[in-house]
């Protein structure tokens, strides 16, 4: 157990605020009273949550620890799911986002959760996105924690943690552009980030004031592309794709055929390609992706 210095009980007072502001927000849903969850300085387990970014009390740049039964205490909410994991029918147990975050010292400015997997994919959730569309951490499923996953029937294992959304329970999300890219798995780290500080590369500078075409195409960067991709300094992403922004850039701004068929269906242009098909995409909004990636170059 970390020593609860005055760092920590100023901790709490910011902590308190932040819940205030959320609770404000219309997050709090649960009546279940806030209990904070106890951080770590060292990993104690491969089944640990891993936190970094705006914890009261904990230096900069410094990483902490939760254990999956600490995590497991906190308030949690069966949830039954059909076809999630596995066929039919699946009882989850869940801590859904907005209340990981109360039972965590967040700082003041902490308005996004990061959440990055062991391959190196990364998915962002604003504080808006939270109160809309429910995200949940996933700690069992049938009653099994991540040491017996993955479950029968599944053939890759979604631990140590996944995160995922459902329309069962936030029908909005069956609406949302890019939710499958809020259903990351192998989930290892969180961050508590402010949202303006981690992708000020693309709200400042030649990105400052973009047509509304270009903001659109913006958006879809942040909560798709940005899953796997680094964007252009200062702008956070995963780090599963090795491809520098220039690269990506080149193909937009010099081949839109290819970049279009590219983003679709990767396979279809390299038969070896590990990225990931995004055939819903309309031409509009890839025309407007397109837009937003080359934007310093006009
Ligand atoms: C699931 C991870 C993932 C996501 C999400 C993703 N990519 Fe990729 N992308 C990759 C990987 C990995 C490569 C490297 C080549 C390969 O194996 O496909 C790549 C390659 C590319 C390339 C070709 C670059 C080259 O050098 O051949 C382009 C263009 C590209 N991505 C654009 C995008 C855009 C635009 C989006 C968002 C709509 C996106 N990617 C989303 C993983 C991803």
């Amino acid at each position: 157990m970390l020593a609860r210095g005055a760092g920590f009980v100023l901790g709490n007072a910011l902590m308190r605020t932040l819940s205030a502001a959320i609770a404000a927000l219309g997050l709090l849903a649960g009546p279940g009273a806030a209990r904070a969850l106890d951080l770590h300085d060292s990993r104690s387990s491969p089944f640990d949550l891993a936190f970094t970014g705006r914890l009261s009390g904990v230096p900069a740049g410094q990483t902490r620890y939760a254990a999956w039964s600490e995590i497991r205490a906190l308030p949690t909410s069966k949830v039954t799911l059909n076809g999630e994991f596995t066929s039919g029918d699946q009882v989850l147990t869940v801590v859904f986002l907005g209340d990981l975050l109360k039972a965590l010292p967040a700082s003041a400015g902490t308005d996004a959760l990061l959440a990055t997997c062991g391959d190196g994919y990364a998915s962002v959730y604003t504080l808006d996105f939270i109160a809309q569309y429910r995200p949940f951490l996933v700690l069992e499923i049938n009653g099994k924690g991540p040491k017996d996953w993955p479950p029968p029937g599944l053939d890759y294992n979604p631990g140590p943690y996944v995160i995922t959304v459902s329309s069962a329970l936030a029908p909005a999300a069956a609406k949302y552009r890019d939710i499958e890219h809020k259903k990351p798995w192998g989930v290892a780290a969180i961050e508590l980030a402010n949202y303006a500080e981690r992708y000020r590369g693309i709200y400042t500078g030649p990105r400052a004031s973009l047509s509304a075409a270009a903001r659109d195409g913006r958006d879809i960067w942040v909560n798709s592309c940005a899953c796997c991709h680094a964007g252009p300094p200062g702008s956070f992403g995963g780090t599963k794709a090795d491809r520098p922004f220039q690269v990506i850039a080149a193909y937009a701004g010099y081949d839109r055929p290819f970049f279009m068929k590219y983003v679709r269906k990767p396979k279809s242009l390299v038969p070896c390609a590990k990225m990931e098909p995004h055939p819903d995409y309309s031409d509009a909004e890839l025309s407007n992706l397109i837009e937003f990636i080359t934007a310093d170059e006009r």
